[in-house]
């Protein structure tokens, strides 16, 4: 069965306050209270969760990371079961930021499995940092989906929601440029297809593949139509209430 359209506001670090973190919230509230067919999911940061899921029902909280054991001495560390436990209900996991600080697929295959066994929906971050002539950037796309996923039992991978987000695309990257719908397209259909080779064509079907990278308003409805994905994560836009309530209608307003 084909699931919920879904469009992911990650906030990254940001804001500054908690006043400015529930001022952007209910910000948002107050515009997406017509939404009925497209998923919302706002991931801020750790310390804004417990405060901000007072707000809404209908924005489902995420976090950003969630580490992969239950608890014990793991100083700075946050478990999926306390994120679960809050009420969190999404997790991304494996952005490419983090992966800059030393995150490796093994880690993002470790917190995949305890954030499924905790009850989180793992949002799975995959992108190459360059687009290179020999096409390798598929090689380093299939690597990434294939070991973040090893030994994933194949009933819980329609459970993942996967984000092609292109470093070269994203707006912090220096020297960045966009990436068109044809690029979100070309991939959306490989990593179906490296998902069927690991599962079966239908629980590929299933899954959700969503585009990141740079989208706002002008570009959402172009990547929502001819992107070959299910939704999208804007990081900037996500951060300015009306741009991503607009994000949101965009998706609410497609045909299918
Ligand atoms: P931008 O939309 O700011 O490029 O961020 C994308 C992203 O990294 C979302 O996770």
């Amino acid at each position: 069965m084909r699931q919920k359209k879904i469009v992911i506001g990650n906030w990254k670090m940001n804001p500054l306050s908690l006043k400015d973190a529930e001022k952007l919230f209910i910000g948002l509230t107050r515009r997406i209270s017509r939404i009925k067919k497209t998923e919302i999911v706002v991931c801020p940061p750790y310390l804004y969760l417990e405060r901000l899921k007072k707000f809404s029902r209908k924005i489902v909280l995420g976090a950003q990371d969630a580490f992969w054991e239950d608890a014990g001495a793991f100083t700075g560390e946050v478990s999926g079961e306390m994120l679960y436990n809050l009420g969190v209900r999404y997790v991304i996991l494996g952005h490419s930021e983090r992966r800059e600080l030393g995150e490796t697929d093994g880690f993002v295959n470790k917190k995949i499995k305890s954030a499924l066994k905790a009850g989180l929906v793992p949002i799975l971050c995959v992108g190459e940092k360059e687009r290179d002539a020999n096409h390798e950037y598929f090689s380093v796309i299939k690597s990434q989906v294939e070991r973040c996923l090893k030994g994933v039992s194949k009933n819980l991978i329609s459970k993942i929601v996967i984000a092609y987000e292109p470093v070269w695309a994203i707006s912090s990257t220096a020297n960045r440029h966009d990436a068109t719908s044809a690029d979100s397209r070309e991939m959306a259909i490989f990593i179906r297809k490296t998902l069927s080779d690991a599962s079966s064509p239908e629980i590929a079907a299933e899954t959700r593949i969503i585009y990141g990278g740079s989208v706002n308003m002008k570009s959402a409805k172009d990547f929502l139509e001819n992107g070959g994905i299910d939704g999208l994560l804007p990081g900037r836009a996500s951060l300015d209430a009306e741009e991503f309530t607009e994000i949101v209608k965009i998706c609410e307003a497609l045909k299918n």
